[in-house]
């Protein structure tokens, strides 16, 4: 049963193996509901030719406003933790799950939402261009939410992070690597506890990184 508010993005997806196309597409989507209220698509950024493509949840409050991935917060965290795993941010491709900002109006505050099933199964032909587009050595996953797109089943970042796993037939010879989005080390209340954390990204990270090099 199609379901009227999340038809799913395929209509919009265009027949082409150029990111810029895409990227382009996707600022008519109408595959879920999350484009009436986001100011505008959030696609991706890096070169297409990258041989690591990391996948985040979806774009932020700053990410909705700018209309580029990971410019917040989060951004730099993750910024931070690529260069201190020794990757140069400005090769690696960079794109979320959900390419609209999901959230709840509190007053003037737009709080982010963590978006459902339902906005992920309907973003998944984005993420599925770009992947048959950008044919990238690893796909490094952020969090949950891209842990399940990409895989097709829920993920425990915690018990399946930091190990490469040969991904989906359809990738390959790609492999995944699950590890935390960095907005989980910013939730973190205890300070002690974001150095180990920023720690084990930064040693994810590097994993990936050793995996994408040619051989
Ligand atoms: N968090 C994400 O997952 N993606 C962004 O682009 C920004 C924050
Ligand atoms: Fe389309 Fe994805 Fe935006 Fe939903 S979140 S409208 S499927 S681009």
């Amino acid at each position: 049963m199609v379901d009227e508010e999340r038809p799913g993005a395929q209509r919009w997806v265009p027949d082409t193996t150029a990111v810029s196309a895409l990227a382009e597409a996707a600022a008519s989507c109408h595959g879920c509901e999350l484009y009436r209220d986001a100011t505008q698509v959030v696609f991706s950024a890096g070169p297409q030719e990258s041989p690591l493509m990391l996948v985040g949840e979806q774009p932020g409050d700053q990410e909705d406003q700018r209309g580029r991935p990971f410019v917040g917060p989060a951004g730099r965290l993750l910024a931070e933790a690529l260069t201190a795993a020794a990757i140069d941010t400005k090769t690696v491709y960079l794109t979320n799950a959900v390419k609209h900002f999901r959230f709840e109006r509190r007053g003037k505050a737009r709080i982010h939402k963590t978006p459902d099933v339902g906005n992920i199964t309907a973003c998944l032909p984005w993420l599925e261009a770009e992947l048959q587009a950008v044919r990238p050595a690893v796909v490094v996953c952020l969090g949950a939410t891209a842990g399940r797109a990409v895989l097709g089943r829920p993920v425990r970042i915690g018990a399946e992070r930091g190990a490469l796993m040969p991904g989906p037939e359809r990738l390959a010879p790609a492999q995944v690597l699950l590890t935390t989005h960095p907005s989980a080390l910013l939730r973190l209340r205890d300070p002690a506890d974001r150095e180990p954390a920023f720690g084990q990204l930064v040693a994810d990270l590097a994993v990936a990184r050793d995996a994408a090099k040619p051989a």
